[in-house]
């Protein structure tokens, strides 16, 4: 086959999209489409990737997206998940014999974009791979077998020379964009087409035919969602990379590894991400997270945690234990407010074992410390790592969290929960100072709002990966009739929180007035991370519904989340009503009176 030379000569529609296939990971479909001059986007379409993974929150499955860019010479930028080795590889050389490829740039080193590798060297031997200094020492880990390669820093290029057919001219510009997600990421600006490959950065997980952003209220709150797990615990690390591409010429499109490439509103996904990225890094006291890439399951949990400490509006910085240089790691354990630790393995090599000596060297006393179970195989036990923390006097910011198993559902939903608790540590003095400052007048009319008593529950999973999740509501209402839809406004940092993202079903469970106190006081009781809230609470057995119904309640809806909207510090949940049932008509529904407006 002639090789692609620009929009309208590219691919024919036959090898355009690869039919969806179904296999034990799902259905899995491939997509290859030209987005440029010279240029081709390689999508593999994973349907049905599930929200298991802390980040994949709303269940529109994913994407890895690599990209072919010719000039004189071949680059390849990125591969794809080890799920797609038996198609992503014969589309590739339907495109170009793999042996015509000189370049294979690797943005970053994660298995989704790095599974097919070996593969690829295979086809390949001569292959130069190029990537940051860090990501090849962890290929050489990952890819048991030699390989040419390139180390690139930010301002270094990759010329690939003039495309005869089209005369464009292809320079790759390297930007370091270390930590967006993990410590060995680079972006690739191509200046022929104006095209910046930033891998997870701007990603999201949404799997559709459509190659761009054509559709952005669409995709917006998987963009929010994913920004939140990922890239949120770095904003430091984004405002520094968008530093960075600020001083590139326009950027065209951002060709991400995951979900649509973004084109049609770039200016909207920018400014988002630098909205959020500067109010999450206005140099308050923040956590340490600290994580060690490629071992166990430390990345998801420290995700799950920061994420957990993010919700509560605290700053949260993740650290890769192993590719942090001791002098960053010294200050940002030094200068943290609270010390998150994974267990490390028993037989450290001698560069680990200097990187934990300088961290407990960092740690200081009026530190809170906390420490999750890594499950890489072989750990320091978590009760010895620890009493390590604590040896200055610090304070345990929640209870080591223990990991028995491969983590599941829950367990993520636990470690989200008790970042939550050390992210409200942080903030308590901050959150009890805008209370007071309602003026005195406002806050007495505020207070003369009065709404309903409901609990509000939800079920997600089952078995021991079930996650379910509780709160008592008041700031509830009628939103729509046709259909029927409702608000719920939910402070960010609740726990059920993460329950109620867009296509989430909850229960709102109205309560009576005369018998609602047993339960107000049940869910009003702080409970441990990943407590079951449910226990000793009549629940009605065979409703299905999205949460627990309450035997004690008045009525319940069954609803699901439509639309969220982003207030100060609540969530707006606008959600349509599917259901509904009363169990006794002649019962009148709990009434709240308040008399400020700083308390609900
Ligand atoms: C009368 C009353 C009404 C409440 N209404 C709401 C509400 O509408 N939205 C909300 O986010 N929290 C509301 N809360 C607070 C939470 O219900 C409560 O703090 C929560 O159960 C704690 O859960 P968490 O562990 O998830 O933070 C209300 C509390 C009370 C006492």
């Amino acid at each position: 086959m002639p090789p692609t030379t620009g929009l309208t000569t590219a691919t024919s529609a036959a090898d355009a999209v690869v039919s969806p296939h179904t296999t034990t990971a799902g259905r899995l479909s491939l997509q290859c489409e030209p987005i440029a001059a010279d240029t081709t986007a390689i999508r593999s379409l994973d349907w049905d990737r599930s929200r298991f993974d802390i980040e994949f929150g709303l269940r529109n499955g994913t994407t890895y997206n690599s990209f072919l860019v010719r000039g004189e010479r071949t680059a390849l930028i990125d591969t794809s998940h080890l799920k797609f080795a038996a198609t992503w590889l014969p589309l590739l050389e339907g495109q170009i014999d793999p042996k015509q490829i000189d370049h294979l740039i690797v943005s970053h080193t994660e298995p989704d974009h790095s599974g097919l590798i070996g593969h690829l060297l295979e086809a390949n031997p001569d292959i130069e791979i190029v990537a940051s200094k860090v990501a090849i020492q962890f290929l050489e880990n990952q890819v048991h077998r030699p390989f040419r390669s390139r180390a690139v820093k930010s301002g270094e290029a990759l010329d690939l020379g003039v495309n005869p057919s089209s005369g464009t001219a292809h320079r790759f510009e390297f930007l370091s964009a270390p930590n967006l997600h993990w410590p060995d990421t680079i972006f690739s600006f191509d200046h022929g087409t104006g095209i910046l490959y930033t891998c997870d950065a701007f990603g999201l997980h949404y799997c559709s035919d459509d190659l761009f952003d054509v559709d952005p209220g669409a995709i917006a709150p998987d963009f929010r969602f994913y920004y939140d797990c990922l890239m949120g615990p770095n904003a430091r690390s984004v405002l520094q990379a968008m530093k960075r591409m600020d001083a590139l010429p326009p950027i065209t499109t951002i060709a991400v590894g995951h979900g649509p490439l973004l084109r049609h509103h770039l200016s909207l996904w920018t400014a988002d991400y630098r909205d959020w990225s500067t109010g999450r890094s206005k140099g308050e006291a923040y956590a340490a997270v600290c994580y060690l890439s490629q071992y166990g399951f430390c990345d998801r949990i420290s995700q799950a945690i920061a994420r957990g400490i993010g919700k509560a509006e605290a700053q949260v910085q993740l650290v890769d234990l192993r590719a942090t240089d001791p002098q960053e790691l010294a200050a940002l354990v030094g200068e943290a407010a609270a010390v998150v630790v994974p267990t490390w393995p028993a037989a450290a090599d001698a560069e680990l074992q200097a990187s934990i000596g300088t961290l407990l060297a960092a740690l200081q006393p009026k530190q809170w410390v906390a420490c999750y179970d890594a499950f890489g195989g072989n750990d320091e036990p978590i009760d010895q790592v620890a009493a390590r923390l604590r040896s200055l006097g610090q304070r345990d910011a929640f209870t080591p969290l223990r990991i028995r198993q491969v983590p599941d559902a829950a367990d993520y939903q636990r470690c989200e929960e008790a970042g939550t608790d050390l992210g409200q540590l942080l903030t308590r003095e901050k959150a009890i100072a805008a209370m007071k400052a309602l003026d005195g007048e406002l806050d007495k009319a505020l207070g003369r709002l009065s709404g309903g008593l409901y609990v509000v529950t939800a079920r997600q999973g089952e078995g021991e990966g079930m996650r379910s999740s509780a709160m008592v509501a008041s700031w509830v209402s009628q939103a729509s009739f046709d259909p029927p839809g409702i608000t719920v406004a939910v402070a960010k940092d609740r726990a059920i929180e993460a329950l109620m993202q867009v296509g989430d079903r909850f229960v709102l469970n109205i309560l009576r007035d005369d018998n609602h106190q047993p339960l107000l006081r049940h869910f009003l009781r702080r409970f441990p991370p990943g407590a079951d809230r449910f226990a000793g609470v009549s629940v009605l057995e065979g409703v299905a519904a999205g949460g627990p119904v309450l035997g004690d309640a008045l009525a319940f809806l069954g609803c699901r989340v439509a639309q969220r909207m982003e207030g100060p510090d609540h969530w707006i949940i606008y959600a349509e009503v599917e259901q509904g049932n009363v169990a006794d008509a002649t019962a009148a529904t709990a009434v709240h009176h308040r008399k400020v407006g700083n308390h609900y």
